[in-house]
């Protein structure tokens, strides 16, 4: 299959790129504006096309998709704390962005499969989210991530376009970037800084490997029913609490690493999501989170090249914005 992945030198595209090349032998084109969090290194070695541009640039767009026979959709500004303190981009890349790709894939006759998340449906104290849940969703990234979802469905509705969307729970494992929960507390720990818990840290993440999100995207643009939602979840849940403990005992560091920090604005208390209509259609998680964990803090210990440039670059002035303090 000849794919354009938007958003692939990110963390999810990039795995995802990498997983399709090696089990599928497809051709990619990957679509990046590179980002802080999309990275060419995260790319490296594999034998893809990069194209420079922003998914809201329509020639940019149009040339990237000549012969796509699918187009994926990683693009996105991802980090919900981003969305609170500086909104604007991602408006524009999840609003303008999927209209301009719709278009595009309109136009090449080409499917699509827009890569969502279980926030749109917002918190829930009790049970699972399925794909007939309304959507409700609580931040600005949450928020305009549920309007490019209802503007692919009225471009399946009005115009017939081939698309689904695959809404996933939250994502770990090699090349996230170090802003997120689980490689920034590795990172910390391993330097020896504080582990900024927002909170009580009983907020629960129902966690999934990255692999596993990738299978279940590969498996759905394959076998997916078009104009389907397909909720796409991890095996296990865990409160953030336990997920810092974990790294902890992973990383050999001690508990007094731990400090609560204010919480998060509009902070979702659980994300739970059933996961039965794509396994009907034949996927399935592999990986445990206690398994996935510990490779993944294998992965950033053998990794020091990967991120050392970013946490000594402009990241540590987000760093401070965001903790109101300085990383050792
Ligand atoms: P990421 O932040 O690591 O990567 C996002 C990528 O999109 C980067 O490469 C960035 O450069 C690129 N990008 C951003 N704006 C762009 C634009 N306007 N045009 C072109 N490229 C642009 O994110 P991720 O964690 O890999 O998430 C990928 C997708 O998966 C997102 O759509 C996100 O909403 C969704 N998702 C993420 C998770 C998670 O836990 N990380 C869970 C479920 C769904
Ligand atoms: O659920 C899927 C979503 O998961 C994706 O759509 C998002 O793109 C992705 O960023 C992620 O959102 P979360 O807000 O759940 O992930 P984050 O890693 O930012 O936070 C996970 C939990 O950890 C959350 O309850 C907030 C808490 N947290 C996070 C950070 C960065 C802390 O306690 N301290 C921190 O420093």
């Amino acid at each position: 299959m000849k794919l354009l992945v938007c958003g692939g030198a990110g963390f999810i595209g990039s795995n995802f790129v990498r997983l399709r090349l090696r089990d599928h032998g497809d051709e990619v084109v990957v679509l990046d504006k590179l980002t802080y969090a999309g990275r060419r290194e995260n790319l490296e070695g594999l034998d893809v096309e990069l194209v420079h541009g922003a998914i809201e640039d329509p020639e940019a767009v149009a040339k990237a998709v000549e012969g796509a026979d699918a187009l994926v959709n990683f693009a996105a500004e991802t980090h919900v704390d981003r969305s609170i303190a500086e909104p604007d981009a991602f408006v524009r890349t999840h609003a303008l962005g999927t209209y301009v790709l719709l278009e595009a894939a309109r136009a090449a006759g080409a499917r699509y499969l827009q890569v969502s998340t279980d926030e749109v449906y917002g918190s829930i104290a009790e049970g699972s989210f399925t794909e007939a849940s309304p959507v409700a969703p609580s931040s600005p990234y949450s928020a305009t991530k549920a309007g490019a979802d209802l503007l692919v469905a009225s471009y399946v509705h009005t115009f017939g376009l081939p698309a689904v969307i695959c809404r996933g729970s939250n994502n770990y494992g090699p090349f996230q970037y170090p802003e997120k929960l689980i490689p920034l507390m590795v990172l910390n720990a391993l330097h020896g800084d504080p582990l900024p818990v927002y909170g009580d840290g009983m907020q629960v993440r129902n966690w999934l490997y990255v692999e596993d999100f990738g299978r279940a995207i590969g498996h759905v643009l394959e076998h997916g029913v078009p104009g389907e939602v397909y909720n796409v979840g991890g095996p296990d849940e865990c409160a953030n609490m336990e997920v810092v403990r974990r790294i902890l005992e992973l990383t050999g560091a001690g508990e007094e690493l731990i400090e609560h920090v204010p919480d998060r604005p509009g902070h979702d208390r659980r994300y739970s999501l059933s996961s039965d209509k794509v396994r009907a259609l034949g996927w399935e998680p592999q990986v445990h989170f206690a398994e996935g964990l510990g490779r993944t803090v294998d992965w950033y210990r053998e990794h020091r090249d990967w991120w050392e440039p970013i946490r000594s670059g402009d990241y540590r002035a987000y760093y401070e914005r965001q903790y109101g303090r300085r990383l050792a």
